[in-house]
């Protein structure tokens, strides 16, 4: 089904609904990585995503919205930015093109997030909107976006500002667990953005507290509450679920039933969100990345024919198809 068009209201902060336009006429296209948990390979994927992306013909931006805990640069092989993200939190600089930075990965430019302010680590309110609105006019065909780990409303804003919105689980039940938290939070806050009625985007502030007096449990539940208010808003609600479409990745793969886990979340998400998640894919646990990571490199330069370098490859391919069909023959 067609994504829903939609006003987007000055207050709102500007996560475009995936497919809404071609990604020629939006200006780059946007992959967001998160998670929830930490250490479950965010970085890594971005990095390593990002260096096969620019492998396939096109230019791409990263940038690293951890603020606290930032480590893109290392993998991109800049060993201490000049200029970081920090600049514009602080106001110092407002566009954030001119933060851009010349990694040692072919193709790829890179924000980094490093000389933060410990007290004020992350832009607020407008900063960030804008912040997120120039993410689609960076100088790249694709722009890739490595979120910090939390469920907390900046991390979230900034998975949501993709156009791929994707998922990194890894096979141990905390991470799942995260997954699905992490999962909820950005669902809510989707939802919530997409409303234009208050009472609406009111009353899903209100399910965001899991143990809210209204009842409200599940998104379903939400989507029957929604419907009671406000018919219009409940045709919307269900429209915006239609169109958040995040893609899952499962890494450090040891098993067939660590590959698994991908098919299961995508159940999860249809039963429990009613969201269409696609199983982007896996990439394997392997000892390449370690020895990359030392030699601060991403793993594809590194050791191009390593397990792990084919499996991100393929993902790649996948990730780069809605650029690459846009672009037509060379
Ligand atoms: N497929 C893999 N095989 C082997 N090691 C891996 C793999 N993926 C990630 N790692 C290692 O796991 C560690 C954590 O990865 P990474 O820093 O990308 O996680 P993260 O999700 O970004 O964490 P944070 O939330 O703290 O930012 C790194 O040392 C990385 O080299
Ligand atoms: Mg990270």
């Amino acid at each position: 089904m067609e994504p829903p068009a939609r006003t987007n209201r000055p207050s709102d902060p500007p996560h475009a609904e995936p497919g809404a336009a071609s990604s020629r006429e939006r200006g780059a296209r946007v992959i967001a990585f998160g998670g929830g948990k930490g250490g479950v390979g965010k970085t890594f994927l971005a990095a390593n995503l990002a260096a096969s992306i620019a492998e396939l013909g096109l230019t791409v931006a990263a940038i690293d919205t951890d603020l606290e805990g930032a480590n893109l640069h290392t993998w991109l092989g800049v060993p201490s930015p000049r200029v970081s993200l920090a600049e514009f939190v602080s106001g110092r600089e407002s566009d954030p093109a001119k933060l851009l930075l010349e990694t040692a990965v072919p193709g790829v430019s890179l924000i980094a997030a490093t000389h933060g302010h410990l007290d004020s680590a992350q832009p607020t309110g407008a900063r960030r909107v804008a912040l997120l609105k120039g993410l689609r006019r960076l100088p790249a065909d694709v722009v890739v976006v490595d979120c910090g780990a939390g469920a907390h409303r900046a991390v979230v804003d900034y998975f949501l500002a993709g156009d791929d919105c994707v998922l990194v689980v890894h096979p141990e039940p905390t991470s799942v667990e995260n997954a699905y938290g992490f999962l909820r939070a950005a669902f809510y806050r989707r939802m919530q953005v997409a409303m234009l009625d208050r009472a609406v985007r009111d009353r899903i502030r209100e399910a965001m507290d899991q143990r809210n007096e209204r009842g409200i449990r599940t998104p379903l539940d939400l989507l029957r509450e929604v419907q009671a208010l406000d018919a219009e808003e409940g045709r919307r609600f269900v429209e915006a679920m239609r169109a958040f479409q995040p893609r899952i990745v499962v890494n450090e793969v040891q098993t067939a039933e660590d590959v698994k886990l991908g098919f299961a979340v995508r159940s999860v998400c249809r039963k429990y969100f009613g969201v269409e998640a696609e199983y982007a894919g896996y990439v394997n646990r392997d000892d390449a990345v370690r020895s990359a990571v030392l030699g601060r490199r991403p793993v594809v330069k590194a050791h191009p024919r390593s397990d792990a370098a084919i499996y991100l490859r393929r993902i790649a391919q996948k990730l780069a198809e809605p650029v690459l069909d846009g672009r037509g023959p060379p």
